[in-house]
């Protein structure tokens, strides 16, 4: 026997070995598609991810259960968290954290300590930086909206309301911006905008390499060689801020104190903080994190939204009657009106529910076998909540497939609605944080406070109240999810 028709006959074995332990597991109580040898259904998961209940999979060499019973979520992702607190090691993981040094991707002790210095931050510096942050870039957004409008140009939302979120972030977490101005010629512009974009369109996309395990080494080498000098940019790009922020806080001598002009953003907290090991890449990675989890969520559900507006112009308009007459035209929106504005908050919510941005959520690992009804869990599985499946399950909501805010106006239905995920590990921008605020008429008042979703109600109210959104040929715009799992 030759080399070649040896390394067929291996070959022809290890698909063989493949296709049955992935179809023919006796074990397996779960149903699943027919899975490829090797890839699994890693080319056609997306699309059947309303079809089925709960389910199990193979996402190349990791065998997924995907859950869509909102019970059974609570008892994996609330109940047993421990066993389900870390996430799977992928290589475009390990890349873009330069070792899982985040918040998102890191396992759970390091997770524990970067989780709880974000969230310390966000209260901190809630009142002082994030809402007039938001505010302003609402209104840099608004004179952009406004020169299309005086240019009779048509105005494409997507990229727009990318730069609006990344800008929020920027800010936020570095004192830095994007100017709205493309002729401005500017240092952050040129150097932070573009890698940023082109990194973020190659995590969005996925990489199929990641789910299998022989070809890890080739993953990193194409990560290496797509985005390689990119991300290598916006790391040292970060080192930067990090060198001129330290240069403030040593100079001064400034302990953070929230009566001082101390903390300037969430970059002087991170950088303050204690770290258990690798102070430097924490700081780094957490940075770039934010920045990567807070830009592309936020703008897809507005991008959304603008969609949905084109589509159902009398939800529009009960909208805007409603901004119009609690807010008006003289004066900003600000968050505290959103009580007042439930039909606004319903709008929202139906957005996130209807074409929630990350409709399988972010995989989680198992840690330790689980058995939860006739379904097995092993240790190293991954798991999925089904989030799409959920928003449009007949038997959580009337006529799931409709858009529709008033159902939330009587039923907030808050069990079945998760487009920020659950448990301890769901989705930071989302945490609520109750402050106190001195109102201008100086009396004290409790706000809940949600970086998202105060990002997402200040955009929307502030384009409600300045423009009527309909499509540029007046036909209607495909609101489908384009087959797609990923934002649009
Ligand atoms: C429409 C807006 C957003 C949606 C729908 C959303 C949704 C999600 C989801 C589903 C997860 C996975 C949670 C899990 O594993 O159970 C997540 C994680 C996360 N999100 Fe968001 N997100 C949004 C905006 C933001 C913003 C603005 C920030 C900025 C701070 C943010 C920060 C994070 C972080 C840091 C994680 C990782 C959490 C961890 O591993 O501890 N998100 N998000």
């Amino acid at each position: 026997m030759n080399l070649i028709s040896l390394l067929i006959i291996t070959v022809v074995f290890f698909m063989v070995n493949s296709f049955i332990k992935k179809n023919f597991n006796s074990k397996d109580k779960l149903i699943g598609p027919w899975e490829l040898p090797i890839l699994g259904s890693l080319l056609y998961f997306g699309n059947r991810s309303d079809k089925y209940g709960d389910f199990k999979m193979y996402m190349g060499d990791y065998r997924t259960v995907v859950l869509a019973d909102p019970m059974k979520i609570r008892e994996v992702w609330v109940k047993n968290f421990d066993k389900f607190s870390d996430r799977p090691h992928l290589p475009t993981y390990e890349f873009f954290t330069c070792g899982f040094h985040d918040v998102s991707t890191a396992d759970y002790s390091l997770w524990k300590n970067n989780r709880g210095i974000i969230a310390n931050s966000f209260s901190k510096i809630n009142l002082k930086v994030i809402t007039p942050i938001i505010e302003n870039q609402c209104k840099l957004l608004l004179k952009r909206m406004k020169e299309y409008q005086d240019s009779n140009e048509i105005f494409y939302p997507k990229n727009h309301l990318k730069k609006f979120s990344m800008n929020v972030m920027l800010k936020m977490v570095f004192s830095t911006e994007i100017p709205y101005d493309e002729t401005v010629s500017c240092r952050t512009s040129e150097e932070l905008g573009e890698p940023l974009n082109r990194v973020f369109e190659t995590t969005g996309t996925g990489n199929l390499f990641d789910y299998i395990k022989s070809l890890h080494p080739l993953s990193m080498l194409y990560l290496k060689y797509s985005v390689g000098d990119d991300l290598n940019y916006i790391r040292s790009y970060i080192y930067e801020l990090y060198q001129d922020h330290l240069l403030e806080i040593d100079t001064k001598k400034v302990r953070i104190n929230i009566k001082s002009n101390f903390p300037r953003d969430l970059f002087d907290i991170i950088i303050s903080a204690d770290y258990p090991h690798d102070k430097e890449n924490n700081i780094i990675g957490i940075g770039s994190d934010l920045i990567g989890v807070g830009t592309d969520t936020s703008s897809s559900s507005l991008t959304w939204f603008f969609l949905y507006m084109c589509n159902y112009p009398k939800v529009q308009e009960k909208a805007f009657r409603e901004l119009q007459e609690v807010i008006g035209q003289d004066r900003q929106p600000h968050i505290s009106d959103r009580i007042n504005t439930p039909y606004v908050a319903a709008l929202i919510k139906e957005i996130l529910r209807i074409r929630p941005i990350a409709p399988l959520g972010v995989p989680r690992l198992c840690g330790e076998d689980f058995t939860i009804g006739d379904i097995h869990i092993n240790q190293g599985d991954l798991v999925l909540m089904n989030i799409f499946a959920i928003h449009h399950n007949e038997k959580y909501w009337k006529d799931p497939k409709v858009f529709e805010p008033e159902r939330f106006i009587d039923n907030n239905n808050a069990e079945n609605w998760i487009p920020f995920g659950l448990g301890p590990r769901n989705c930071l921008g989302i945490k609520f944080f109750k402050v106190n605020r001195i109102t201008n008429i100086e009396c004290y008042k409790l706000l809940q406070y949600s970086m998202a979703l105060d990002e997402i109600y200040l955009a929307i109210t502030n384009i409600l109240l300045n423009y009527k959104i309909t499509s540029a040929n007046g036909q209607l715009v495909d609101d489908t999810e384009r087959k797609s799992v990923y934002p649009i």
